[in-house]
């Protein structure tokens, strides 16, 4: 049923793009009607319901900009199935502290362990407590940053890249970097040094990122600098991907991909 007063409350909703409540407006009368509400409780229940979905909306917003390759939660990781990793670390990474100190978190291991679910869990939960973060691997990462100086941009993708909250670049290690690469790579970790967080994922040891980086001084200054104040995490154990062939005794325990038929 609609009254001019009802229409002109939606009308006023719609102006003022109270989007969740405008629609709602007759519920919410009769309720409060019912339950005899006070003037100010009532006006409470509509800036609540108004003030949740524009939170919602934000941080659906701020998932989508982060791009994340998936999307998992931390409930949905079996730490028993990963007894390599301590679940009250990564439930004290959940609290995104180190974010606020602009510390960096390193998920060392080798492919499948939980190394990028992990990572996107975290970043999720950062959304959720409404940080901007952003989600790359190392390889596009690198590109961006070469395609940048090369269209001598750099300056103003550095300035972007510093400002998520929390940078998460995934796959260090599976694509050699070369000498402009990896210079590209300090510039950015220095720029975010103290100020931004890093979370980065590899699924080589700290001792090999010389070869990684193509030049141990290069990786010994990104890594002094990643390291100064980091959590460091190192997953171990057999893929998770081929558990379920493992299962069915299709592969050998402890085979790495590639060694077993698949
Ligand atoms: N402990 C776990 N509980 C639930 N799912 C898991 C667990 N570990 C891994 N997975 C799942 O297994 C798959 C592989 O995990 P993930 O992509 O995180 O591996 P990774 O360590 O990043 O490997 P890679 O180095 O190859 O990228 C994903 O679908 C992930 O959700
Ligand atoms: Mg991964």
């Amino acid at each position: 049923m609609t009254t001019p007063i009802l229409d002109q409350l939606t009308a006023h909703c719609q102006a003022l793009r109270l989007h969740r409540v405008g629609p709602l407006l007759p519920t919410l009368l009769e309720q409060a009607a019912q339950q005899e509400l006070s003037y100010s409780d009532f006006l409470a229940t509509v800036l609540a319901t108004e003030a949740a979905a524009k939170q919602e909306k934000s941080q659906a917003m701020r998932i989508q900009m982060a791009r994340f390759p998936f999307q998992k939660s931390l409930d949905g990781f079996d730490f028993k199935a990963q007894p390599s990793i301590d679940p009250k670390v990564i439930r004290e990474l959940a609290t995104m502290r180190f974010v606020a100190h602009g510390g960096n978190v390193l998920f060392l291991g080798p492919p499948g362990v939980g190394k990028t679910h992990l990572s996107v869990a975290l970043g999720l939960e950062a959304c959720r407590q409404g940080l901007r973060v952003m989600f790359m691997t190392a390889a596009a990462l690198i590109t961006t940053l070469g395609k940048a100086l090369h269209e001598n941009r750099l300056e103003e993708r550095l300035k972007l890249l510093t400002q998520p909250k929390l940078l998460i670049i995934d796959e260090i290690g599976y694509i050699p970097i070369d000498r402009q690469g990896a210079n590209l790579f300090f510039q950015l970790v220095s720029r975010r040094y103290e100020r931004g967080a890093i979370l980065l994922t590899s699924n080589q040891s700290l001792g090999q990122w010389g070869e990684v980086f193509g030049d141990p001084v290069i990786a010994g200054a990104i890594l002094d600098r990643l390291l100064h104040h980091a959590t460091t995490v190192n997953t171990k154990g057999d893929s998770f991907r081929l558990r379920e062939k493992r299962k069915a005794g299709l592969l050998k325990l402890n085979s790495t991909p590639g060694e077993g038929p698949a």
